[in-house]
This record gives structure tokens, sequence and C-alpha cells, in this order.
């Protein structure tokens, strides 16, 4: 793509300082400097306004060299985060959280998929899963994750639980899952006395335990022997994550 003149760019921007946030932004720009990706990083002072990152936004929209576009979050709270997403072009939303791009989602006809759930249903298929006619229970229901990832599933014919905060019993549910994902972002929430034997269990969740080790929603340790596939934390959904983002920004280079 880069010798036909498309080579994929891609604009990460970050306000303020939190460190999650900032490692997150330097690994998406070091893998665009992996693959040959143009990347621009812009590190804004937490009091940014909401008019100069619009501005920002607007300016990038126009810029062929950019081909997505990333607002990493959370935003400080002054900022209004539905209204950034609503002013990047969809067509180079590569995380796909524009309004425009998950209706598409909904209906099955889309540019983008979002990195975390996409990542997680590469998972899955590369274990030797299958989905179709399975019990899939996903633990969380966030726009950037649990719901998404509760659509992906129906759509490879997974009949599918969401639960959350209110769900009456979580245990119980989850002892159902024949594919479990969670992503609530609750320290060891899921222990192995919840999963069914055998069941493939993806953990979304970045937590730091109560020693400040990093550690996922589910109990790594008590789930491993009940499971028949079960990814880490870190080094399980967090890459695959990365690994679609490059992949996205790729096809918005070809779209644009
Ligand atoms: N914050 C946590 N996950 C994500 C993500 O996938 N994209 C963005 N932009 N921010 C995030």
């Amino acid at each position: 793509m880069t010798e036909e003149g498309n080579r994929p760019g891609l604009a990460v921007i970050i306000v303020g300082t939190d460190p999650a946030s900032q490692v997150y932004v330097r690994n998406k720009c070091k893998d665009c400097e992996e693959i040959g990706v143009y990347s621009e990083e812009y590190a804004l002072p937490a009091e940014t306004s909401q008019d100069e990152l619009c501005s920002l936004i607007d300016r990038l929209n126009d810029d062929s060299k950019i081909s997505g576009i990333l607002v990493q979050l959370p935003l400080p709270k002054h900022l209004d985060e539905k209204a950034v997403i609503n002013k990047i072009n969809p067509t180079k939303d590569v995380d796909a959280f524009h309004p425009s791009n998950v209706g598409k989602i909904m209906i099955g006809d889309y540019d983008f998929l979002p990195c975390t759930p996409a990542g997680v249903m590469e998972l899955i298929a590369k274990s030797g899963t299958q989905v179709e006619g399975k019990k899939c229970v996903v633990v969380g229901r966030s726009n950037i994750v649990g719901k998404p990832q509760a659509m992906l599933l129906l759509h490879k014919n997974g009949t599918v639980t969401i639960c959350h905060s209110r769900t009456k019993d979580l245990a119980q549910e989850c002892r159902e899952a024949d594919i479990l994902v969670a992503a609530v972002g609750k320290a060891k929430l899921i222990t192995g006395d919840m999963v069914k034997p055998g069941a493939t269990v993806i953990d979304v969740g970045m937590n730091r335990d109560e020693n400040g080790k990093l550690c996922g929603d589910v109990d790594f340790e008590s789930v491993k022997n009940v499971a028949g596939a079960i990814t880490p934390v870190p080094g399980g959904v967090g890459p695959m994550t990365r690994a679609i983002l490059m992949k996205n920004t790729v096809h918005a280079a070809e779209i644009n």
C-alpha cells in the first residue's frame, strides 16, 4: 500500500496523564512502527477544552495522511465523550465507537469491528471453539466491550446472555456458559466454582490485585484447572486488541 501511495496512517489522541492510557497509546504507536503504518501521537494536557479537541479531530478528518483516528478513553470529566466520538469521520473511526458504526454492527453490515470484541472472537476461533449453538455468557455491558461482544457472538449463532451488576445469580449464569467472556473490571470476580468444566474462558479485565499486580476479572489460578481453554492477563486479550486496531487502520486506508 505504501508503494502504491496509500500508506495507512493512524492518529492517536490522549488527553491527560492517566498512566494506563499512556501505556496503551505508546503500545499502539509502537505497533504502527513495527508494521510500517504512519502514526501521529497527540498528547494533550488535561485542561484541553472541548473546542480544542474537536478542532483537532476536524483537522485530522480532512488530513489525507491520516486514515484512522483514535481518541483514547476515558477522557477527563469536563469533556463530552459522546460529542467527541460523534466528531470522528465514521470511515476513520478505527475503534468503531461512532453511532453510525455501532448501528452497522447491529445489523451485521460493517466496515470496522470494535478492537477488543473482535480480538476476543479471534481468540475463541483459534482455540478451536465453535460458537454456533453454544451458550455464551458475557459479564459486563459496556459500550466498548460487553454490548458489542454479545452482538458478535450472536452473529456467530451463539445463544447469548449478558450479565451485569443487577444480575440475580451471577455464579449460576456463569456455570451454564460454554463460552464465558469476562469484561467488568473487577479483580478475580470469576472463580473456579463459577465455571463449567471444559468451558472456554476469555478474560478482558485489566485490574490490580491487592498487591498491586496486574490481574484480570478471572481468578486464573482457580479457573485454569476447570476451563478447557483460558486467556491470561496480561498477554491474552490485550495484544489481540492491538492487532485488530492495526487491521482496522489498514482497512481504513483502503476505504478512505
Ligand atoms: N480505553 C479502553 N479501551 C479502549 C479502546 O479500545 N479504545 C479507546 N479509544 N480507548 C479505550
